[in-house]
């Protein structure tokens, strides 16, 4: 993938990243060999771990089983153990054979009702994804579609549920108890970062997307990162551009496209960013555009608005449509765009928002060859990596989340948790 910086106002000069570069040589070192310190969280920094051949063979082999009988697969899981199946399969939509619906990703009554209204007369399976299942959504969400299950398909019901959870934890006793098939949750993975592995790639698979391709553009963006060292790397020329940026006084960081079907990998890297890297009063605070409709709403506040932020454009050269601007009768005034492509349009559109931006901020751009499996599995690969790199180079843990922790436990106390945990050690 290529790495292009456009600077027109001059913010950033070349002298000056190559000295910050070399200055955290180290830190791209480190994280190149695996470091001893985050061991436990660098289940994913060699994709052949959880998303090997063998690891892909399994995958495909139990979502056949939903393939061959289901019509709808619902994915329980929020935050980690959702996003990244939910990028790919709704920018991609696999071949429609069994379709994806969502829950556990929040706690509203009515947006449940509408799931279930949904299951009503189709063939119904569940995969609930929780790493330690203790988190409230998915937790509710379960139980309510599980009864559902017990109700329509009796003691088979079982059968239709499959739990990816880490080994020995309360999901995993449930799925011995009661016949779920069990798939593992990686205890060297955190949510986050747990797109290729049974996490995301289970998902995909059911949706009919093809999971070899997704691991296989790891793989090779795996080996790119790995083989290229120094300034040439550019996970590590990306983490640097924002670090230094960041020292600079900038506050935001936009990650724009022109292609909508990035709406829910816009998700997947929020995430990934804003817990990784959101900590001890640090931190870009990560946000996102839909060009060119965002244009159209915060593009004013993005020319003119408060200096906070840069942009960072996923520049996708595909160009297949088929759909031709022809000329017409009717005198509308758009006779200059005649014999253009959507696609050329899109392009002069991102051209030109680049250049207007660029004036104001550094842009960065990333060139992606085309929207498909090969290369979503390069952006998982090449966005963990960089923010690995670009965590280390804040000074911060990139693979914890404590700050969440505050307003659960405030929850938690507001729903009696505490009390019945402590009733029931009582009875126990
Ligand atoms: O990245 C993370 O670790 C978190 O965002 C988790 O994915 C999220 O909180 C969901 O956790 P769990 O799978 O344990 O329910």
């Amino acid at each position: 993938m290529q790495l292009v910086l456009y600077d027109k106002c001059k913010q950033l000069e070349t002298e000056e990243l190559k000295e910050y570069m070399n200055q955290k040589m180290e830190v791209l070192i480190r994280a190149q060999n695996g470091e001893e310190r985050y061991r436990e969280s660098l289940g994913w920094l060699h994709v052949d771990e959880w998303a090997g051949e063998e690891n892909i063979r399994e995958i495909t082999r139990h979502a056949e089983r939903v393939r061959e009988n289901g019509d709808i697969l619902v994915v329980i899981g929020i935050g980690g153990s959702n996003q990244a199946a939910r990028a790919v399969i709704e920018a991609l939509h696999g071949d429609g054979h069994v379709k994806i619906l969502y829950a556990g990703n929040n706690i509203s009554s009515a947006y449940m009702k509408n799931i279930i209204n949904q299951l009503e007369g189709k063939s119904v399976y569940i995969n609930v994804i929780a790493k330690n299942f203790e988190t409230l959504e998915p937790g509710i969400s379960f139980r309510i579609l599980r009864q559902y299950l017990k109700k329509r398909y009796g003691a088979e019901y079982g059968s239709r549920i499959f739990a990816t959870g880490t080994r020995e934890s309360k999901l995993h006793e449930l799925c011995r108890t009661h016949g779920y098939t069990f798939l593992d949750f990686p205890d060297n993975i955190g949510g986050r970062y747990s797109g290729l592995c049974n996490v995301g790639l289970f998902p995909a698979a059911v949706s009919g997307i093809d999971i070899g391709s997704i691991a296989a553009g790891a793989r090779s963006m795996e080996a790119e990162l790995h083989n290229t060292y120094g300034e040439e790397n550019t996970a590590f020329q990306y983490a640097a551009i924002r670090n230094l940026l960041y020292q600079k006084g900038f506050r935001l960081e936009m990650l724009a496209s022109f292609e909508p079907r990035y709406q829910y990998f816009y998700g997947w890297w929020t995430q990934l960013f804003a817990e990784s890297e959101g900590k001890e009063d640090r931190g870009l605070y990560p946000v996102t555009a839909k060009y060119s409709e965002d244009l159209h709403s915060i593009g004013q506040f993005v020319q003119e608005g408060t200096p906070i932020l840069f942009e960072t454009f996923l520049d996708i050269r595909e160009q297949n449509s088929a759909i031709w601007l022809d000329a017409d009768e009717v005198k509308d005034e758009f006779d200059y765009l005649n014999g253009l492509s959507m696609d050329e349009i899109n392009y002069s559109a991102f051209c030109a928002t680049l250049k207007a931006h660029s004036e104001r901020f550094p842009c960065i751009s990333l060139q992606v060859e085309e929207l498909s499996e090969y290369s979503f599995g390069q952006l998982f690969y090449f966005f963990e990596f960089a923010c690995y790199l670009s965590g280390t180079m804040l000074g911060v843990n990139p693979f914890n989340q404590p700050g969440v922790e505050n307003y659960k436990g405030y929850m938690f106390e507001a729903l009696g948790k505490y009390k019945y945990r402590s009733e029931c050690n009582g009875k126990n």
